[in-house]
């Protein structure tokens, strides 16, 4: 797991400047500082972020967007109004607060003054530490602290909350950060769903009152409500311009993102930890550091937006980003529970024979002589190998995967138990259920989620990893899966139950920094029945996420659109699966399917001996195609063009290399209109002053292609003019299905 470390390059300390050379530093300060001297400022390439800070004083915010010339930080506080860095209850309690705390004696208002600033570097950027203490009780210390990444154009907030008194503190309150926006016209872009539907884009103007996103089911957060926004500055959102604030809670609990405007028309952007049902008890010498929220300042619109998030993703997010991921056969949709070793021995020959690179078998080949995991009903805790489905074990899969020259994967969701299992049988106590409540069970009637606050369980859970890993040395990839939420909020172990949802996190964050250490070069997914823990909370310990249980490919044009505004296409699984759609029913002919799923992670979700030979032939070209534009794909620069979600009967977007020497252009239709002509995309990524050789790809016969393939156009004609699409009715296709996947490489 990539970490950002600080290295302080200076600091100057305001309270304990008491030797002589301290004093003289400070008065040489005083003497050559303007009167904004306590204006603090972090810039990125293209952004400033300024805060005021003075001793005994409550910080300010002052400004976040363009980066400033030097001489803009002086009239500053003329332009722009000053706020508090992080509301506390004190002074101006008629404003939204990010702390709220019930001191030892009772007392509930909070004055946060500061005490200490300090000013560093670390390799990536700068870093601004501001240590606040309450007059009232000074034993009370809030530590503010903000990171930029220079090139990446981002800043993360988070905050440090200390007791060093003798009685515990109650938190009632207690944000990641705050960050107002000080705009007219502000629209807010967000993402919700459910399972099968998971990251639908909703945009609304953002207009007086609070405007609530959260989710509590305290394991599969992003399920229904992201921790992600946009917040589009200049009226309506814009994909190509205008300028955007994009904001992550890197949380995978309950979260609560609240933008509040009041009359004065600025929205307060606060983000943190839920405190519903989660009042933190700050014990004597604890100190509570909140998870981080990450933000980003773009003039170019929402995917200039999304390509800082993908940049930084890449490099600081994501375990292995920044090197593109496998082509793999997954063998859920293929097969469900029918595992068996012919099977999964075929299957992972026909990946091979196609050019595919991983072979990974999902649920059902474990369990316990007493309760194997044939269906969805129980098994789960057991970990033993199903001999009988596997009489040569992972190892002879890993054998047989070796042989064909890939690498092999395996399911687990070592989280959960079903009831029918010997492990509940065994320890019932291990299982989160609310003190003298029934058993409330989730999929197959039996699922309970084990309890990560139990250090034993904890240690259960990162053995059925380790043991998993141990019994097959060889397997490459993990799917680690999630199907449950907290039904019953209740942990045998914690003696305070409000901080069930908080431990839980604490939990797993121990078991995954545990595999991460033992196995670093272990490649695993992310999943939760699909995109629901799909968040920078979880995501650097994982290379990758299943972006959704949906694979109907006309549903995944919206839902992977969606999951792009923060998440980049390497981390993104897309999967070609079977016609009929096994989640819709809808018949989508493979090149469409296949065309969707190249703008991502590409992977298979089929039984591939269901395949015609022509339709294997398919496949073949196809990833040999996918192999010429991974890179730019999942490692490029996103523009998106043409949103599904505008009912234009298309969508399109376009990747593009960081030197824009290569590119790729999607182009989907949604709707089905007779001989209607799509308008023209433009194609915004591409450089204006090179020229591009055009080659369509996954051509298949009977599809028109644009009739620009084979030619080399300036990127300023393309990015003026787009391709005209001249995809017809056509009796065996249907023009609702056409879609175009085309590189563009400079000469
Ligand atoms: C839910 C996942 O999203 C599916 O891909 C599959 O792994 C099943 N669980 C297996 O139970």
């Amino acid at each position: 797991m990539k970490k950002a470390t600080a290295r302080p390059l200076f600091l100057y300390i305001c309270n304990t400047m008491t030797n002589r050379f301290f004093l003289i530093t400070a008065l040489l300060l005083a003497a050559t500082a303007s009167a904004h001297a306590e204006n603090h400022i972090l810039d990125t390439r293209n952004t400033s972020f300024v805060i005021n800070a003075e001793k005994d004083k409550t910080p300010q915010f002052v400004y976040f967007g363009a980066r400033l010339e030097k001489g803009d930080v002086g009239i500053l506080a003329k332009n722009h109004k000053a706020m508090y860095a992080y509301p506390a209850r004190f002074g101006k309690t008629s404003e939204s607060a990010s702390l709220s705390v019930e001191m030892p004696d009772g007392n509930v208002s909070v004055d946060l003054r500061a005490e200490s600033v300090s000013q560093g570097s670390w390799e990536g950027g700068s870093t601004l530490d501001i240590l606040c203490k309450d007059p009232l009780y000074p034993f009370f210390t809030v530590t503010l602290h903000w990171r930029s990444y220079e090139r990446e154009d981002m800043i993360e907030t988070w905050t440090e909350i200390s007791n060093a008194g003798k009685k515990p503190m109650v938190l009632h309150r207690f944000d990641s950060g705050f960050l107002p926006v000080q705009e007219g016209d502000v629209w807010l872009s967000s993402l919700h769903g459910a399972w099968g539907a998971e990251a639908k884009l909703v945009s609304e103007p953002l207009s007086r009152g609070t405007r609530e996103i959260s989710n509590h089911n305290g394991l599969r957060n992003n399920s229904m409500a992201h921790s992600e926004i946009m917040l589009s500055l200049d009226g309506e959102p814009r994909e190509n311009s205008g300028r955007v604030i994009g904001a992550a809670l890197c949380y995978g609990g309950n979260f609560q993102i609240r933008l509040v405007t009041l009359d004065d028309g600025i929205h307060r952007l606060h983000a943190g930890i839920s405190p519903e049902d989660s009042w933190y008890t700050l014990a004597k010498g604890e100190t509570f550091t909140t998870p981080k929220l990450a933000y980003t300042w773009s003039n170019e619109g929402l995917s200039g937006a999304s390509r800082n998030f993908h940049r930084w993703g890449r490099k600081y997010m994501l375990a292995h980003g920044g090197q593109p991921n496998d082509i793999l056969l997954n063998s859920w949709e293929g097969v469900y529970f029918n595992i068996d070793e012919p099977a999964m021995q075929q299957m992972a020959k026909d990946i091979a024979s196609i050019g595919g690179e991983l072979f990974v078998i999902d649920d059902g080949w474990f369990g316990s002589e007493k309760y194997p995991r044939d269906n969805d009903k129980q098994g789960l805790g057991d970990w033993g190998l199903q001999t009988k489905k596997l009489p040569h074990g992972l190892q002879g899969m890993v054998e047989t995967c070796k042989a064909e020259g890939i690498k092999f994967g395996i399911w687990l969701e070592p989280e959960m138990v079903n009831i029918k299992s010997e492990l509940y049988e065994k320890h019932p106590d291990w299982v989160l259920n609310a003190a003298g409540r029934e058993p409330v069970t989730g999929r197959g009637g039996t699922q309970m989620v084990l309890d990560l606050c139990n250090p034993a369980v904890q240690d259960f859970v990162f053995d059925v990893l380790d043991r998993t890993m141990k019994s097959a040395p060889g397997i490459s990839y993990v799917k680690w899966d999630c199907n449950n939420y907290m039904r019953s909020p209740g942990s045998p172990y914690l003696k305070n139950q409000n901080h069930l949802y908080i431990e839980y996190m604490r939990g797993i964050s121990k078991v995954l920094d545990r595999v991460r250490a033992a196995y670093p070069e272990l490649v695993i997914q992310l999943c939760a029945g699909g995109g629901s823990r799909v968040s920078y909370g979880f995501l650097p310990w994982f290379d990758e996420f299943w972006t959704s249980d949906n694979t109907d490919a006309l549903q995944r044009i919206r839902i992977q659109w969606g999951t792009s505004y923060f998440f980049p296409a390497e981390a993104m699984a897309c999967h070609v699966s079977a016609s009929p759609n096994h989640q819709t029913g809808r018949e989508i002919p493979l090149k469409f399917r296949i065309d969707v799923a190249m703008s991502g992670r590409l992977g298979f979700e089929l039984q591939p001996s269901t395949l015609s030979d022509e339709e294997k032939e398919i496949c073949r070209n196809a990833v040999a195609d996918y192999k010429k534009i991974r890179e730019t794909v999942q490692c490029g620069d996103i523009y998106r063009l043409v949103s599904p979600y505008d009912d234009k009967g298309f969508a399109s977007l376009m990747y593009c290399s960081e030197d824009k020497s290569k590119a790729v252009f999607f182009w989907w239709r949604t709707e089905s209109f007779r001989d209607s002509r799509p308008a023209r995309v433009p194609l915004a990524g591409l450089d204006p002053d090179k020229t591009y050789k055009i080659t369509e790809l996954n051509k298949v016969k009977g599809y028109t292609r644009v009739a620009l393939d084979g030619k080399t156009v300036s990127g300023r004609y393309l990015r003026e003019n787009g391709f005209d699409i001249q995809d017809r009715w056509n009796r065996n296709i249907g023009n609702s299905s056409a879609s175009h996947v085309i590189l563009l490489e400079a000469q």
